[in-house]
């Protein structure tokens, strides 16, 4: 082998090293945040309009904050809070988002808790009860 194609071969192995390290973090930081794992996947999040998420994902979400412990929606959970369906006659989008943010700073000694949820699954949950 010449030395030059050992040095060709050489970058090629580190190119596809780095790209493959590249995806590897991609996957473990999207696994992180809860979103695509896949680059199609980003992708296909990536280019959607604002307004028409899946609501796929506002149920997951829903579900994984366990927001039923203290609110009904279609027909499931409790009575502490107000039952969600119909909140859209209620409450805007932002102020939905705004509540989300951070209750108490709406109504201080509110029983619902600050999440601290990101802005991008404030709008999730946000798009995702004003379906209901
Ligand atoms: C510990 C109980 C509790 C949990 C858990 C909780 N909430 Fe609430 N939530 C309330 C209460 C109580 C209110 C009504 C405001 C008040 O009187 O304090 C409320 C109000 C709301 C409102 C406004 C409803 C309206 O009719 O104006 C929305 C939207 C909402 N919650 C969404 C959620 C979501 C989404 C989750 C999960 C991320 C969640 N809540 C988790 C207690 C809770």
């Amino acid at each position: 082998m010449t030395g030059r194609r050992a040095i060709a071969l050489m970058t090629l192995a580190g190119t596809l090293l780095f790209l493959g390290a590249g995806a590897v973090n991609f996957a473990a930081q999207a696994r992180r945040r809860g979103g695509p794992t896949s680059v199609p996947g980003w992708l296909a999040g990536a280019v959607r309009p604002p307004g028409a998420l899946p609501s796929g994902r506002g149920a997951a979400l829903f579900q994984r904050y366990a927001c039923r412990s203290c609110h009904t929606l279609d027909g499931a959970g409790a009575h502490v809070g107000p039952v969600l369906n119909g909140v859209r006659t209620r409450k805007t989008r932002d102020e939905i988002i705004r509540w989300l943010d951070d209750p108490a700073r709406i109504k201080p000694g509110t029983k619902m808790p600050r999440y601290h949820l990101t802005p991008v699954e404030e709008q999730i949950l946000a798009d995702f009860l004003l379906t209901r």
